[in-house]
């Protein structure tokens, strides 16, 4: 596993140090209010138990998992829902919970979704962000990292759902994406 990294981004302590600031602004942003954190599935797990954590507010944790149409349709932004949430959002204060923004389109979808269910507010957190990549606008309140056009894994980021466990955010070698299934990310 650890082969297939060309260059670690993100250190394991770079990211604890990280996301205990963003846990502090978050904690003083939501000071006399609850918190419904939406975890997008699967990337985002490992961020967000470790952002839960983080924050001394009460929040409660619900999970959201979306799929792309195909290949051919993710640039028009048509996602569909796999697992939707379990609560209410009626009223509540969301935290939307994301790995990574990359083109905006999944965000972007899940983002006007939530907000047509009535919530109290909308925030979005994201451990990481490729500005160059952006095709549409998302409002990003918190941003773990700001990072270049490479494809990255480790923290919760896949590729064909290896990688995850890897504790910190690396490069994979393009030789590790091109001997293993096609993925859309060219
Ligand atoms: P977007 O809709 O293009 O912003 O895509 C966001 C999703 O694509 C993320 O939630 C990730 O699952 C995936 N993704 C985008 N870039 C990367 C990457 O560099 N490594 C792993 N997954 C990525
Ligand atoms: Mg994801």
């Amino acid at each position: 596993m650890v082969d297939d990294i060309k260059e670690v981004l993100v250190t394991s302590e770079a990211l604890a140090a990280r996301i205990r600031e963003l846990g502090e602004k978050i904690s003083a942003d939501y000071a006399d209010k609850d918190i419904l954190m939406v975890g997008v599935l699967r990337g985002a797990v490992i961020f967000m138990a470790d952002l839960a954590r983080a924050i001394s507010r009460p929040v409660a944790l619900d999970f959201i998992a979306v799929s792309s149409y195909g290949a051919s349709t993710t640039s028009s932004g048509v996602v569909r829902i796999i697992k939707d949430l379990d609560e209410d959002i009626a009223g509540r204060h969301l935290l939307i919970v994301e790995d990574i923004i990359d083109s905006g389109l999944t965000l972007k979808y899940l983002y006007d979704n939530l907000l047509s269910r009535n919530p109290a507010s909308v925030r979005i957190c994201t451990l990481l962000s490729k500005p160059s990549r952006r095709k549409v606008d998302v409002p990003v309140d918190y941003n773990g990292f700001t990072i270049p056009d490479d494809f990255v894994v480790g923290y919760g980021l896949d590729f064909a759902e290896k990688y995850r466990n890897l504790p910190y955010v690396g490069v994979l070698k393009p030789e590790a994406y091109k001997s293993q299934a096609a993925h859309r990310y060219e």
